[in-house]
């Protein structure tokens, strides 16, 4: 049995308030992120859409593309409500190759939120995660005291509203908060893949916000008999399931699932809709281990 919920609500980024399902704008460039994207104005379709939906939380980073989304985002919806928040990324740049390359020094952060404040067309960014690049696959242990104090300076030069972090460990987590003041973590987490279980319901406990990227497996969708059994007998698309059982998750979750195309847009935000019952849950936990304390 499913029950139709009005709204999955929101929560506060720092004193933003976002609604808990927002949009990911890494997939509307070109193949690997890099180069325009193929349908110029099918992108800048999406991003209108995104606030007709009522979305009001983008995830972006001026290396996608690189600068190319910001500026789509800016081209179509520049002047921006005054309730849409923008979150952005910084710690890496974009070789010729399309490689990822670390920039995590106090100069290359510097440059980056300027990149995006230009790009973007703003005069404070309202979230910027420092984008941990130890290893681009994932999160492993390093240092980040220099990079963190750069980012908390950068904010108290008044061109950041609120900091994060990404593909962080918990201990650069920790270490993140005792410098400065965090307000979410983007971390991949999904139905599939839930190393960070425990991290999660740490900083629910802490109000700070959980923002899982790839939550619907990123480069690789998500595939699962479960998953697709659970979606038919609901009679919505899995990728709706993948969405609402995120949502139920835990309340400090955010989503910005991605797409390039607007009829996966709104099947998307639909799954704010979708309240999955006690047995569904249980099928969908099975699909993979959750690393919980
Ligand atoms: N911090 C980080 O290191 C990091 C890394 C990666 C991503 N991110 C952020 O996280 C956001 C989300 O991640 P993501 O976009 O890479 O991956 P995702 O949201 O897990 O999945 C996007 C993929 O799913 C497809 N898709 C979306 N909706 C669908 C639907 N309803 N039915 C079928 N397929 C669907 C998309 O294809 P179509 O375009 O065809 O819909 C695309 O291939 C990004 O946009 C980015 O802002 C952050």
């Amino acid at each position: 049995m499913t029950a139709q919920r009005q709204q999955p609500g929101s929560y506060r980024l720092g004193d933003l308030d976002v609604n808990r399902l927002g949009y990911g704008a890494m997939q509307l460039v070109g193949p690997h992120v890099f180069g325009p994207p193929k349908n110029k104005q099918q992108a800048i379709s999406v991003l209108k859409e995104t606030v007709e939906l009522g979305i009001n939380h983008l995830d972006t980073s001026d290396f996608y593309g690189p600068h190319i989304t910001n500026q789509l985002i800016r081209e179509a919806l520049h002047p921006y409500r005054d309730d849409l928040v923008i979150t952005t990324k910084v710690g890496a740049r974009r070789g010729a190759d399309a490689s990822w390359i670390p920039a995590m020094s106090p100069a290359e952060l510097e440059t980056a939120v300027h990149d995006n404040l230009r790009n973007l067309s703003l005069d404070v960014l309202d979230v910027v995660n420092l984008r941990l690049m130890f290893d681009m696959a994932g999160p492993v242990e390093g240092d980040i005291e220099d990079a963190m104090t750069a980012m908390a300076e950068l904010q108290h030069k008044g061109l950041i509203r609120h900091l994060g972090l990404s593909n962080a460990t918990v201990q650069q987590v920790a270490q993140a908060r005792n410098i400065a003041h965090i307000v979410c973590v983007q971390n991949q987490y999904n139905l599939a893949h839930r190393g960070d279980g425990a991290l999660i319901d740490a900083l629910a406990r802490d109000g700070i916000a959980y923002v899982p990227f790839f939550p619907l497996g990123g480069f690789s969708p998500l595939q699962s008999a479960a998953l697709s059994d659970v979606a038919g007998r609901l009679g919505v698309m899995p990728m709706q399931v993948a969405l609402a059982w995120l949502l139920q998750r835990s309340p400090n979750i955010l989503l910005i699932p991605g797409t390039s195309s607007v009829e996966h847009l709104r099947e998307n935000t639909k799954a704010a809709n979708l309240v999955l019952d006690e047995a569904e849950l249980t099928v969908l936990n099975d699909i993979a281990p959750e690393q919980r304390l």
